[in-house]
């Protein structure tokens, strides 16, 4: 048998900071790093400027098909043209959770996940990474928070660029899309048994990213 290349999967709910987390543990590592989220952002992007509704799944998955999607220094480019700031809205975050609900869309995005296993490794953040995407993953962590830990942190971050927010609006649409998440039929998000539980509602990223390099360190 191959050497399969190790993968350490982060899955978890909107706003756990499982982003920073994931992308700094890659980064000790020198492995590559995938913001899963970030496709389905990318697909409720082009879904809206293509007027297609994020209810309408077989069109949906046509569309996934047909992105052409790089990620590259930080940026995240779109059939050529980079889109970072336009993905990472309140609305494209509700959008990504509507349009992830479609088996179909799931499906036609398969792959591209899997394209970003490459040597010397792979950390993928997500919903569905330690279940569906990368099963054999040497690591699973489920990485989460507290909802109202989380909405203070979204708010921070939105105040912090300058933008219009409000606590409690905040707080209902991340329990709106926690629930939509989880209770979807199609690759919920979900503690799995073997994953490594990590709750950061007390714990700064440092410590996050500390706690699972300690756990990869025993994984190899
Ligand atoms: O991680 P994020 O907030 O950028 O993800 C946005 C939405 O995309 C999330 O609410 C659900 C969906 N998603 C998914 O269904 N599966 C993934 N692996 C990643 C994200």
């Amino acid at each position: 048998d191959l050497p399969t290349i190790p993968v350490i999967a982060v899955d978890g709910p909107s706003a756990s900071g499982k982003g920073s987390v994931a992308d700094r543990v890659a980064q000790q590592l020198g492995f590559h790093y995938l913001d899963s989220g970030a496709i389905y952002r990318l697909l409720a992007y082009a879904a809206q400027a293509q007027q297609v509704a994020w209810s309408d799944g077989p069109v949906l998955a046509q569309v996934a098909a047909e992105m052409h999607i790089q990620f590259e220094a930080g940026e995240i480019y779109l059939n050529g043209i980079a889109v970072s700031q336009h993905i990472r809205s309140e609305q494209m975050g509700k959008g990504a959770s509507e349009v992830a609900v479609h088996p179909d869309v799931r499906k036609a995005l398969l792959q591209t996940q899997k394209n970003f296993r490459q040597l010397p490794g792979l950390v993928a953040d997500g919903r569905d990474m330690g279940s569906v995407v990368f099963p054999d993953a040497r690591l699973k962590v489920f990485l989460t928070a507290g909802v109202e830990t989380r909405a203070q942190r979204r708010f921070d971050q939105l105040i912090q660029r300058g933008e219009q927010a409000d606590f409690n609006t905040i707080l209902e649409d991340l329990k709106q899309r926690d629930l939509r998440d989880s209770q979807r039929t199609s690759a919920p998000l979900q503690q799995l048994p073997d994953a490594l539980l990590v709750d950061t509602t007390h714990m700064t990223i440092a410590q996050a990213v500390a706690m699972i390099l300690d756990a990869w360190k025993k994984c190899i």
